[in-house]
């Protein structure tokens, strides 16, 4: 008797002790206040107000572990409404709080606050968040450093240190100005003035050379650096002078080590690179510059740079070292035979599990093409007096009043048709040149959205256009997911011979894949996570002037398999938009 009570004691304890352990286990909670604020900035020899994160551009870096939970608490002290998303992350069944405007929410009211919920379930490596209402990217972004799980460890040797380098454009006018003028003329944009790492823009630019961004290493050691574009509307090459960089992750998962003097990374993704300081001391420029395969020569040529510095006495005079065989903007080739390089890790520790061609249950042809609309008497700047536009489909997406989310949750009606279709409304040669008809050219504007099953397995083939000559790379974006991507190559997509091209072996993970210009991507992936998930160009321009639709993933049969409950407070979607434009440029008066 004695005895057993005893042993009773002894297993409560343990147990007790088990459960004390479980909340370690499940992971960690993480708690962030961000505060949005109109700041002033100074680069190339001007001041600027900007909205950013706690004053800091980029803004603050969120430190996990997979499995952890973070809740960061949005207050918005700025002059508009703003939304944040947590980029890369999927977020399993809680699309309350993924955060792009008028799909999953309504902008956060100035003078109000949010707090988000951000699931980290099995992404690893590098992800980042940043605003997901009108252009508020440009200065509201930062990093997400996601690290292994208690107990495991990264799939190659653990790096001396690590550096988070975060690419972004910088613009001397303001913004929102900057969109707002855009979109009521219906022209091209304004271009940046330069592209900044780790918010400086580097030697090559005026009043720069002082506030250069340095990262300082010790000779014989090996960095992790990870990587973040959120550059608006450019791919980007990124190098180091002399060093080898190392690509073992993409976009939140890891990828076979790929070794290369100079890698390619579109807006939207994020990368874990190392690199090992195995050179004489001294100082290497690092160099990011525009890469772009379009017609129109409509972008910043301008090169971004830091530099790498060695510690240690050395004498050292003279310019950094810079990258001898560095790609030109206009060199396709380093892009396009980069991202075929990058393969998945598929192994024990990090499986894969890529959908057979059986298993397909969703097959979608989406054509990604620049386009018009019809503009009032022709009054607008894009050709013949139209208004540039940019759709899928032919369908140029737009913005609900009321958020997908709420409306399909509450079962809203009148707010976006289940209807968008999975090919295009007609087959052509997407990759001609000679693409100037209105039949082509004018696209349909419409909120219309990708209804799915639960678990259904989806095949999207992604064709480039060249509608209008204005054929580019387009970096497509889906929320909710990670998919593999199978399959890249040129001109129209063969539904004989490309198949017999895809890897299904050790596809990569990724969240944004590069659709190359007048060529196509495929990528697959399972509908198990239940939500409204955004799909759009992560070029700023190219996703307001249309290019993006939305899925919806029905629920499944059971709890688990279905949409967390809502939290009790969202933010509200009736304020009346035009007269919350109209208060920010008084209160911008007044400032
Ligand atoms: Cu990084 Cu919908 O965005
Ligand atoms: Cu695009």
């Amino acid at each position: 008797m004695g005895s057993s009570l005893c042993d009773l004691r002894w297993l409560l304890a343990l147990l007790g002790g088990l459960l004390s352990l479980l909340p370690l286990a499940q992971g960690e909670d993480h708690y962030y206040t961000f505060v949005l604020r109109e700041t002033n900035f100074t680069r190339l020899c001007a001041t600027k107000s900007m909205l950013t994160v706690n004053e800091s551009f980029p803004g603050p870096v969120l430190y996990v572990r997979k499995g952890d939970t973070a809740y960061v608490n949005v207050i918005n002290e700025g002059y508009y409404g703003v939304t944040i998303h947590w980029h890369g992350i999927k977020q399993p069944r809680n699309p309350w709080f993924d955060g792009p405007e008028y799909v999953t929410q309504c902008p956060i009211p100035p003078g109000t606050n949010f707090t988000y919920q951000v699931l980290f379930t099995s992404e690893e490596g590098t992800l980042w968040w940043h605003a997901h209402s009108d252009w508020t990217r440009a200065t509201v972004h930062g990093a997400i450093v996601i690290k292994p799980a208690l107990g495991t460890t990264y799939p190659f040797p653990e790096p001396d240190d690590e550096k988070v380098l975060v690419f972004a454009s910088w613009y001397e006018e303001d913004v929102m100005e900057l969109m707002r003028e855009a979109l009521s003329e219906g022209g091209l944009t304004t271009l940046s003035s330069a592209y900044c790492i780790n918010g400086q823009p580097g030697d090559f630019y005026n009043c720069s050379r002082d506030s250069t961004h340095r990262i300082s290493v010790d000779y014989g050691k090996t960095y992790l650096l990870r990587l973040v574009n959120s550059v608006q509307n450019t791919d980007m090459y990124f190098a180091i002078a002399n060093h080898t960089l190392t690509v073992v992750g993409w976009d939140g998962a890891y990828v076979k080590p790929l070794v290369t003097s100079c890698l390619m990374i579109t807006p939207g993704q994020a990368m874990d690179v190392l690199v090992t300081a195995d050179q004489p001391l001294g100082e290497y420029y690092i160099l990011l510059s525009p890469f772009f395969d379009g017609q129109a020569d409509d972008f910043d040529h301008s090169i971004a740079s830091a530099i790498f510095q060695y510690n240690g006495n050395y004498s050292y005079t003279g310019l950094p070292a810079y990258p001898s065989d560095f790609p030109g903007w206009e060199d396709v080739e380093p892009a396009t035979s980069f991202v075929k390089r990058l393969k998945s890790l598929n192994s024990v520790e990090h499986p894969i599990d890529v959908p057979r061609d059986d298993e397909i249950t969703t097959r979608m042809f989406i054509s990604v093409s620049i386009s018009m609309m019809r503009c009032p008497n022709a009054s607008c700047e894009g050709p013949d007096g139209n208004r540039l536009a940019s759709a899928l489909n032919n369908i140029s997406f737009a913005n609900p009043d009321l958020d997908v989310l709420q409306a399909y949750y509450s079962n809203v009606a009148g707010y976006y048709a289940a209807d968008f279709p999975d090919r295009p409304p007609t087959l052509f040669n997407f990759t001609s040149d000679d693409l100037l008809t209105d039949n082509v050219t004018l696209s349909d504007q419409g909120t219309r959205v990708k209804v799915l099953n639960y678990n259904e397995t989806v095949e999207i083939i992604f064709q480039g256009t060249n509608v209008m000559n204005s054929g580019e790379t387009h970096p497509m974006h889906l929320h909710g997911f990670r998919f593999y991507v199978v399959g890249l190559g040129r001109g129209n997509f063969d539904n004989e011979t490309d198949p017999e091209t895809y890897n299904l072996y050790d596809p990569p993970e990724a969240n944004t894949v590069p659709v190359p210009k007048d060529g196509w991507a495929v990528i697959r992936f399972r509908a198990d996570n239940p939500g409204v998930w955004y799909m759009h160009c992560h070029f700023d321009r190219h996703m307001t002037w249309g290019m993006d639709t939305v899925f919806i993933v029905q629920n499944g049969t059971t709890a688990e398999t279905s949409i967390r409950k809502p939290p009790s407070y969202m933010p509200p979607c009736e304020t009346d938009s035009s007269l919350l434009s109209a208060l920010h440029s008084y209160l911008r008066q007044q400032a």
